[in-house]
This record gives structure tokens, C-alpha cells and sequence, in this order.
């Protein structure tokens, strides 16, 4: 059987958090390791009602197939809430995806052939590593600053020979909950436009920014770019609602692609979004997450400044669900994570995060899935288990 398998596959590693989450499941282990918003941020009753609503008033069409585009006032709606934030987006360059993920799968899908180059940051989102490695491209990595992408080594990179893609997420990253600045934003554009090369910009947490000024996508600066956008962050990640944005000649090519994959997204989830969307009150709903993740996240910073170790660095994000630890050079997160293990706390070490080359010293802290009590008293647990791994 095993030689039957696509050599692809054998490329690709399995999800590393999805092991490691194992090992964390048991119920005295407080986990900062997965990327799982709070349940308690779920709009669980106005999910219902317009569950209900869509059911006994809309069944007919709802349980029925759809375009493979999507449904068209749940277009129209992305749109316009891009036109609000200054971007020129139309209906007709949405398409519907099963998550932002599916909207990766889509791009390697419609771009990728066997030894295309593929820029990504240092360190970047595991699960883009995955999704695109499917296509079997060859991963080249640009280390991340304070303030987004080394341009200077992208633009050299990509004066130097062909690439095919460049993936970003410059608001709030998986792992490491850096943002782009204005300038990074500007030239990673600019750049970009005097190379063949296609930015896919992923930005699941740009609402999710509880402090600094909004930044503008880098889309903005850009004529030709795939955007990916998604509901899991902001209203729930079980309902798998994500989008892409793309002009015609890109979405062709993509809603072909999604054809011959499953049709269509779950038509029934479309309409029942679109319901909440507009009979509920989005923007209580984003300052709740919003508030939230703010008191945990600065928390989190309260707690890691007073128990860890001097030498110990780690990211202060304005937005999103992570922070990123660098230990001191030397320092292995795999060594500290069996450690950190026995004093029931959890993490994903850093190595995960890099398509090559990896920092053996960094670590990946999630604020969003936990209370309070829990943040206290796990990183009270870690900073425990960091000095014992000094010693
Ligand atoms: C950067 C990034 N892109 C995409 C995704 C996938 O999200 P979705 O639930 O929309 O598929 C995630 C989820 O954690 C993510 O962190």
C-alpha cells in the first residue's frame, strides 16, 4: 500500500500542532498551543435565529445547490465592507471558499507547478506550508522584522530569479503576531508590481486590531494580488466560511478549480451567515472579541514580564490571537516544551513554523482560547519550567 501513495504526499509533513494537541488534550494541561478563538466569542444565539430563520423561511433554495461562486448578497456584503475600509473590491471578485485554508488549497492549485518557487516569511503559517506543499513547489523563506518582510532581501530575491508566489500575512501573523508597517506595506506593493510575481496577502485577523491605527491592506497599493479573508475569527471557525478576492482573469481560473473540488461552499452556511451578518449587530460583535482578546493578551505580557527570565523576548501584537517567544541563542523550544509538559503547560514550539532553516529558540503562545485564571497560572507554569531549563 505504501508505495501506492502519491510521492507528493511523502513531501508534505502532518500537521505538527494537530500532534502535539495529543499530547495537551488531557484536562490538568493548560494549553497555549492551539490557535482556537474562545468559545465564549461564539454569537451562538443570533447563530441560532438566523439558522431558524433561513430554515423554515428559505429552505427551498437553501438546502438546494448553488453557484460555485457563492451567494451573491453574501458577495455583494464582503464587498461593500471593503469599500467602507477605502478598498475598491466588486461582488463579482469574491468567491465563497470552505475557509481561508480552501483558499490557499485553490491558489497553489491554479498557480503551482512541481518546482515553482514559493517565497514565504521566516518563520510563517504551518498550515500554508501544507496546503501549498501539496503542489510540490520549492520554498524559499524571508526573515520577518519588527515591522513585516526584509524587502530589501525580497527585492534582491526576487531580481535574482523567478518566483511564482509570494504568501504574506501582514496583519497580526500566525506565529508571531507581527504586523506590517505603512512603508513595509508600500514597497512590499511596489516591489511586487516590477516582478511576474503574485502576492497572496492571507488576513484572517485584521479586525481583530485592539490597538495602534488600522493599516490598509497591502492590496490597496496593488492592481493584481489574491486576497483571502475568512468568518473564522470574527463569528466562528466550525462554520468554515472564508473568502478570496481576485480580479476576473485570477477567478476564472479559480472558480474552475473550486468546480472540480466541491462545487460549491455549504450553501446552507452562506445563506445563514448572511443572515446574521445583517439582522445582527457585527460591530458589538467585533468589539466584544476585540475587548476580550486585548485584557488576555495584555495579561499574557503582565504575567511573562513579571515569571520569565531576563533574556527571554517575545512580540507585543496589537491584534490577533498569538505572541512569539525567542529564548536565548542555543535555546531549544523542543527541549523546553517536554519540560514545560511535566508542569502541565503547553506551546508549540517554533520549529514548526518555518518551511526551512529554523530558529530551534522560538515558541508560539495563544491568548485568544484561554481565561484568565488560566493565563495566570500557565505562564506562572512556563516561566517555572524556562528557569529550570537555565539552570
Ligand atoms: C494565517 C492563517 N490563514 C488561514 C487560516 C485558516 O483559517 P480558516 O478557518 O478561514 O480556513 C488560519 C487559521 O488559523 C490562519 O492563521
Amino acid at each position: 500500500m505504501k508505495d501506492l501513495f502519491a510521492k507528493r504526499m511523502s513531501r508534505v509533513p502532518r500537521s505538527f500542532v494537530r500532534e502535539i494537541l495529543k499530547v495537551t488534550d488531557k484536562p490538568e494541561i493548560i494549553s497555549f498551543a492551539g490557535g482556537l478563538p474562545h468559545p465564549d466569542s461564539f454569537p451562538h444565539q443570533e447563530i441560532a435565529l438566523a439558522a431558524e430563520h433561513v430554515l423554515t423561511q428559505e429552505s427551498r433554495e437553501a438546502l438546494q445547490y448553488s453557484t460555485t461562486e457563492g451567494y451573491w448578497p453574501l458577495r455583494e456584503y464582503i464587498a461593500q465592507r471593503y469599500q467602507n475600509n477605502g478598498l475598491k473590491v466588486h461582488a463579482e471578485e469574491i468567491l465563497i471558499t470552505n475557509g481561508s485554508q480552501q483558499g490557499l488549497d485553490l491558489t497553489g492549485k491554479v498557480f503551482l507547478d512541481k518546482d515553482d518557487v514559493v517565497l514565504v516569511e521566516r518563520p510563517t503559517y504551518l498550515a500554508a506550508i501544507q496546503a501549498l506543499g501539496l503542489y510540490e513547489p520549492i520554498f524559499k523563506s524571508i526573515r520577518l522584522q519588527k515591522d513585516g518582510i526584509d524587502t530589501e532581501t525580497l527585492k534582491n530575491t526576487l531580481e535574482d530569479s523567478p518566483v511564482k508566489l509570494l504568501y504574506a500575512v501582514p496583519n497580526f501573523q500566525n506565529p508571531t503576531g507581527i504586523s506590517y508597517s505603512l512603508q513595509k506595506r508600500r514597497e512590499v506593493a511596489k516591489i511586487i508590481s516590477e516582478n511576474d510575481t503574485v502576492l497572496v496577502e492571507d488576513d484572517p485577523y485584521g479586525e481583530i486590531r485592539f490597538m495602534g491605527d488600522h493599516q490598509p491592506s497591502i492590496k490597496n497599493f496593488l492592481n493584481e494580488s489574491v486576497l483571502l479573508g475568512s468568518f473564522s475569527k470574527i463569528i466562528s471557525p466550525g462554520i468554515r466560511l472564508g473568502w478570496i478576492v481576485a480580479q476576473e482573469e485570477i477567478m476564472d481560473k479559480l472558480v474552475t478549480a473550486k468546480q472540480a473540488s466541491d462545487l460549491h461552499t455549504n450553501y446552507l452556511a452562506q445563506r445563514i451567515i448572511y443572515r446574521y451578518l445583517t439582522e445582527y449587530d457585527v460591530e458589538k460583535q467585533l468589539k466584544k472579541i476585540r475587548e476580550m482578546y486585548k485584557r488576555q493578551r495584555d495579561l499574557m505580557i503582565a504575567m511573562i514580564e513579571e515569571y520569565f527570565p531576563s533574556g527571554v523576548q517575545f512580540t507585543e501584537p496589537e491584534g490577533g490571537m498569538f505572541l512569539w517567544v525567542t529564548l536565548p541563542l542555543g535555546r531549544s523550544s523542543m527541549d523546553l516544551f517536554h519540560l514545560a509538559i511535566k508542569e502541565d503547560v503547553a506551546f508549540v514550539p517554533g520549529e514548526a513554523f518555518y518551511a526551512n532553516n529554523a530558529d530551534k529558540n522560538t515558541l508560539r503562545l495563544n491568548f485568544s482560547n484561554s481565561d484568565e485564571k488560566k493565563i495566570e497560572e500557565g505562564i506562572k507554569r512556563l516561566g517555572k519550567a524556562i528557569e529550570k531549563f537555565y539552570i
